[in-house]
């Protein structure tokens, strides 16, 4: 079966991105392949990841394209060029408009490091989702992947996984231990999921 064809968005460190490459490479991942990755913020450490994985890796600020409608016309271009058929927010902290996730039905997932409904929707990213629930006193919390459309983090969820709280944690202590115990594993799977359906549309 021919893969399906995935960029992959990131912002920073792109953790969750090398999960994906390594999936790829251990054949976890093997119904899509990772043909791009698109940053929003210069010198992120993910596309140093992408480079040594040999996958190329672009990058389009908000700032320089000068709007939002600019910055996804311009990311656009990039993956019509690449021919993407799928898309990962794997830590991307910008929020794509209506205009473009509805281009993508069903295409784009997103990672985030709580069990949505709680700690999400906008402002809520990286280290602020567990020091609110820090903040909280909840005794769980752990990752969802979810479908990606108009509304921040309220799409469809596709996989979640609880992840114990523990007496002392910090925000970054149990940042780590929810992406070691979840995100890492959650994001290839997910991936695979909807990769294997892309592929299996074609093919129908
Ligand atoms: C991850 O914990 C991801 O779930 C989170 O940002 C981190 C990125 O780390 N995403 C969000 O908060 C999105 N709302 P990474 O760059 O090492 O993958």
């Amino acid at each position: 079966m021919v893969k399906t064809k995935i960029a992959v968005f990131v912002s920073g460190g792109g953790t969750n991105l090398q999960a994906l490459l390594d999936a790829e490479r251990k054949g976890i991942l093997q119904s899509g392949e990772i043909v791009l990755v698109v940053s929003n913020t210069k010198g992120a450490y993910a596309l140093e990841r992408a480079r040594n994985a040999g996958v190329d890796g672009v990058t389009v600020t908000r700032k320089e394209c000068g709007s939002q409608a600019a910055f996804e016309a311009r990311i656009s271009e990039y993956l019509k060029e690449y021919g993407a058929e799928m898309i990962i927010l794997a830590g991307f902290l910008n929020i794509l408009t209506e205009d473009f996730t509805k281009q993508w039905p069903r295409r784009i997932i997103n990672i985030h490091p709580a069990l949505i409904p709680s700690f999400c929707g906008k402002g809520m990213y990286g280290l602020k989702v567990h020091e609110a629930a820090l903040a909280k006193g909840v005794k769980v919390s752990g990752a969802t992947v979810h479908y990606v459309n108009e509304v921040p983090d309220g799409g469809e969820i596709l996989l979640q996984k609880a992840v114990e709280v523990k007496e002392g944690d910090t925000p970054e202590i149990l940042q780590r231990r929810i992406m070691e115990q979840a995100e890492w594993i959650l994001l290839p799977q997910a991936a695979e999921m909807v990769a294997k359906r892309i592929a299996e549309e074609k093919n129908a």
